[in-house]
């Protein structure tokens, strides 16, 4: 019987580009400071051609294997020995992997073997704070680690460094810091966290994702920035994106050990089958070079001084922000942040956080072209919108507070959103991994996740995504991700 083919036939390269750069043009932007989540932008004319050309003189590289290809061992160790002498102390190594969630992987994989071969620890555990990002939590479901999650400071949303040092046992293979955490942007107390770890022979990982590459250059920059790598006493390893405020395109990270001793639990060699002997030091096989040659060619062009003022231009367009959002009516920053990322909530008239108007305001933000991240209400937290303020964030602020004060009025004049209490009560009672997908379906259509698209975008999300967002928060959370894994699954339906 005849079968479909599997492809079209082959059509002319211009052809095929025009349909990529068609597609591409429906997403939000990612240059021009006016998407405020996901995209680094610093600004910089020329640095995209660049990164391009170098991603092109290595795209058809594999970075598996240095002994054929060394020119790879070469571009990664001069990435890592940056990444040293800005974040490390003698001795220090590390790898470059492809974003913030495989260096999590990988230093909670070391944590972990390390403190079987050399603490015999039978059920190791991971003592985080709760506003770890959820890449620790993604480690531990893989790697078989048993959660301890530690309360932050509900004031300064800042890790609890005695909770935290309670939370330790004889169990604890890593203990989490942030610099700063994802969610508030405040720098967790690593030097007190680390040392408690240290006091019982554990090991502690700083989570410098977003910041590591951002806050030194703050710091030559004047700005006040609290101890935070691995010259601080007790920490052990260290995660740094080059993707973020390091300025390259995704997929480069680096992931840093205090010792040769520690990165070697990270290996794993394989010589137990037919094929070439394996040595793979991170997650991957074969391995795209061309990320390593542009994150090379990107650090090495912007430079230390290129770095410094581009922190500057940030830690301007954060004071500008913060001064604007802390004068607003009706609007409360959380915490005292200190790096780029800000998170607000929209208050009501008794100065309580105002969960519809935050999620009015988003939608009515993006309807004036800009992307504020909302952020749902977790444990007693607020929820919040959040901001990843970039170089290109200059010169946009005060359009920024201007259309944010606009906003805020038309988010007050809607009808609050809640979620119908009576679709809450039911939710509270189902079994999340029992329910099939008639049931699943029934539930996402409810929500607006069915897919019915209301001219909002080509994932069948509505415009408006408030109401959508109001049932989420109130929902559990193992059924809220049961209905965000079967959602995606519905984005992805092949
Ligand atoms: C503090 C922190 N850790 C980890 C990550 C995960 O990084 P990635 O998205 O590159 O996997 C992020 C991403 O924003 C982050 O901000």
């Amino acid at each position: 019987m005849p079968t479909d083919p599997a492809l079209p036939q082959g059509r002319a390269a211009h052809d095929v580009l025009g349909e990529l750069r068609a597609l591409r043009a429906k997403d939000a932007p990612t240059r021009g400071g006016r998407t405020f989540a996901y995209v680094y932008d610093p600004g910089l004319d020329g640095l995209d051609e660049l990164a391009a050309e170098a991603y092109a003189a290595y795209a058809s590289v594999n970075g598996l294997d240095m002994t054929v290809f060394p020119s790879v061992a070469r571009l990664e160790n001069d990435l890592v020995a940056a990444a040293v002498s800005l974040l490390g102390t003698p001795g220090a190594q590390g790898s470059f992997t492809s974003g913030g969630t495989e260096s999590i992987l990988l230093a909670v994989k070391t944590a972990r073997d390390h403190a079987r071969a050399v603490r015999g620890v039978t059920a190791p555990r991971l003592v985080l704070p709760s506003t770890a990002h959820a890449a620790f939590h993604k480690a531990a479901a893989y790697l078989g680690l048993e959660t301890v999650v530690v309360p932050v400071d509900a004031r300064t949303f800042r890790a609890d460094a005695a909770a935290t040092a309670a939370a330790v046992t004889e169990q604890t293979a890593l203990v989490v810091a942030s610099a700063p955490s994802y969610a508030h942007g405040v720098v967790d107390p690593v030097p007190e966290i680390a040392a408690a770890a240290a006091e019982r022979g554990v090991l502690c990982h700083v989570d410098a994702c977003i910041g590591g590459w951002l806050l030194p250059y703050l710091r030559r920059a004047g700005r006040q920035v609290p101890d935070f790598d691995l010259s601080v006493p007790g920490v052990t390893s260290l995660s740094v994106d080059l993707h973020k405020y390091g300025y390259s395109d995704k997929g480069a990270s680096v992931v840093l050990y205090r010792d040769a001793g520690l990165r070697r639990h990270q290996y794993f060699a394989h010589a137990g089958w037919p094929g070439y002997p394996v040595v793979n030091p991170t997650v991957q096989g074969s391995k795209p070079a061309g990320l390593l040659a542009q994150a090379w060619a990107v650090q090495r062009h912007i430079g230390e001084d290129g770095y410094t003022a581009l922190a500057e231009r940030i830690a301007v367009s954060m004071d500008r922000l913060l001064t604007g959002l802390r004068a607003m009516d009706g609007v409360r920053v959380l915490g005292d942040p200190e790096a780029s990322l800000v998170a607000f909530t929209p208050t009501g008239a008794d100065g309580a956080p105002d969960a519809s108007r935050m999620l009015h305001l988003a939608d009515e933000m993006r309807e004036r072209g800009w992307y504020l991240q909302p952020q749902l209400s977790f444990d007693g937290l607020p929820p919040n919108l959040h901001l990843t303020l970039t170089p290109a964030t200059q010169g946009r602020v005060d359009a920024l507070l201007g259309d944010l004060r606009t906003s805020l009025d038309a988010a007050r004049a809607r009808e609050p959103v809640t979620a119908d209490p009576g679709l809450v009560r039911l939710a509270a009672d189902l079994d999340p991994d029992a329910l099939g997908s008639d049931e699943i379906a029934a539930v996402l259509a409810f929500a607006g996740l069915d897919g019915k698209d209301d001219g909002g975008g080509a994932v069948g999300l509505p415009r408006r995504m408030a109401p959508v967002l109001a049932l989420l928060d109130a929902l559990p959370r193992r059924l809220k991700e049961r209905l965000l894994i079967e959602f995606v699954g519905s984005v992805f339906r092949v």
